[in-house]
């Protein structure tokens, strides 16, 4: 059995599409804190279990038969540690053959204000003495283009992310990436460092958009400070703007950079173009 949790987030759904095409439905399953919104997934034959990573005897009852568990970091910034302590010790007690976690560029040496609860979570996964695959996923291209519509109404993009290049790849992607290590027959690499092929800086993502839109929509660089004000201002929750304006000030030093093209080889084809994520969102 492969165990997805998170399956009903918009990652977890890609990587079970994307099992679906080499794996039979029967095969996986789908762990999810709410089974109602998993009928669909059902519908198409997938085993659905509640696992809620606050509740170790649903994790316990959802792990049963488990060959290989990918954990999807939960979402739940600040408690994402001791849920995924909770997830490596249910595999563990599970005799999983192999344990997948979605961590970040660089997890070990990353600057960005997210990475020390994957470093954590790494940490724990190594100590569990589980076989291990880490996904170190850069950013999703859909955290840019999620706000392109919003950058074209005010006739500006903004960010701080400076002359900084962003290596991003879209959910599906790091969704078929996952996917490949999961249902590979052959050893998986301890590690990927999984980027875009193709790095962009903003002032780029806002000269594309420009381009595609037929409207002047020139990037504003802004100070961290400013940025962070600025999404509060547009109605974004403080914590919420704090991380992205962080994000944005370690992608100017590099830390979304990268050129190993290790996510391309790893599912065989290019990771979406700029062009190509502006043209969707669009
Ligand atoms: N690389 C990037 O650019 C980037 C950007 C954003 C996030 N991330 C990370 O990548 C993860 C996946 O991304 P995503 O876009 O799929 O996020 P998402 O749509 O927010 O999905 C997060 C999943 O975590 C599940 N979850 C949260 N708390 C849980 C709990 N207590 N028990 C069980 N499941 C729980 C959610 O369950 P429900 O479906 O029930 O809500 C959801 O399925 C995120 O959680 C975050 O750690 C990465």
């Amino acid at each position: 059995m492969i165990i997805v949790t998170g399956a009903t987030g918009q990652l977890g759904r890609l990587v079970i599409a994307s099992l679906l095409k080499t794996t039979p439905a029967a095969h996986i399953v789908a762990a999810v804190r709410d089974v109602a919104k998993a009928a669909d997934l059902a519908a198409q034959g997938v085993q659905v279990r509640r696992a809620d990573y606050d509740d170790a005897a649903s994790l316990d009852a959802a792990f049963v038969g488990a060959t290989k568990v990918l954990l999807i970091s939960s979402n739940e910034l600040g408690q994402r540690v001791p849920q995924h302590r909770a997830v490596i010790d249910a595999a563990v007690r599970a005799k999983a053959g192999l344990f997948v976690y979605t961590s970040v560029l660089r997890a070990d040496s990353s600057e960005l204000s997210l990475a020390p609860e994957h470093r954590e979570t790494e940490a724990a996964v190594r100590a569990s003495g589980l076989t291990y695959s880490l996904l170190r996923n850069g950013w999703y291209i859909e955290n840019y283009t999620g706000g392109l519509a919003g950058a074209l109404a005010h006739g500006a993009l903004a960010g701080a992310a400076g002359e900084g290049r962003i290596a991003a790849a879209a959910r599906a992607d790091y969704a078929d990436a996952a996917a490949a290590v999961l249902s590979s027959k052959g050893p998986v690499e301890p590690v990927y460092e999984l980027a875009g092929d193709t790095a962009f800086t903003l002032a780029e993502l806002a000269a594309e958009l420009s381009r595609q839109s037929g409207k002047q929509v020139p990037f504003h660089n802004l100070p961290q400070k400013e940025y962070q004000e600025m999404l509060v201002g547009v109605g974004l929750p403080a914590p919420l703007a704090e991380l992205i304006a962080d994000s944005d000030a370690a992608a100017a030093k590099g830390a979304l950079d990268d050129d190993g093209h290790a996510l391309s080889k790893l599912i065989g084809r290019p990771t979406i173009t700029l062009a190509d994520a502006v043209k969707a969102a669009l």
